[in-house]
């Protein structure tokens, strides 16, 4: 099974988001039974929580079904996920500091962005919808290319 951890600050809008989009994308190509996937927050203010009201509205406006706990991302993730995936460099940074170092594993979800390679994925905890939607669409495109990514590099 390749597993893959989706990583931002709260883990009630970015990474929970990414993981649905991920989770739909897996069960529409048949690939369950080889990638799966969940989602973690650097901070722990949102431990034990389901996602945001506006990342589950977001989410049902795509038919994109969403069921999550938060969860604080920590230093056992790395040898139980093979691909860690922060949202933004602030993330990416607060990984860094929880592992001790850096590591191959570790990725930017924009990495995977065709339109905006390396950009953060904002953060739209402050903002309206219009800031989910934006979020939305970025996580849509950058999971296509990450999927792509996985079944080309492990022969799917
Ligand atoms: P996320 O968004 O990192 O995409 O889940 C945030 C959620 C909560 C907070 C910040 C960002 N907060 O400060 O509580």
């Amino acid at each position: 099974m390749i597993k893959i951890l989706f990583v931002c600050l709260g883990n009630i809008c970015r990474s929970p988001l990414a993981e649905a989009i991920f989770k739909q994308k897996i069960t529409q190509n048949g690939l369950e039974s080889k990638i799966s996937c969940d989602s973690a927050g650097t901070a722990n203010y949102h431990v034990g929580e389901t996602p945001d009201p506006r990342t589950i509205d977001v989410a049902a406006n795509h038919d994109v079904p969403i069921h999550h706990f938060g969860q604080q991302f920590k230093k056992h993730h790395e040898s139980e996920f093979d691909y860690l995936i922060a949202m933004d460099r602030s993330n990416r940074m607060n990984m860094i500091r929880e592992l001790g170092g850096e590591t191959d594993s570790l990725f930017q979800m924009r990495d995977f962005d065709v339109e905006a390679k390396g950009e953060d994925v904002p953060d739209p905890w402050y903002g309206g919808m219009n800031g989910f939607e934006d979020v939305f669409q970025i996580l849509d495109r950058s999971t296509d290319e990450l999927l792509k990514f996985i079944k080309e590099k492990h022969g799917l």
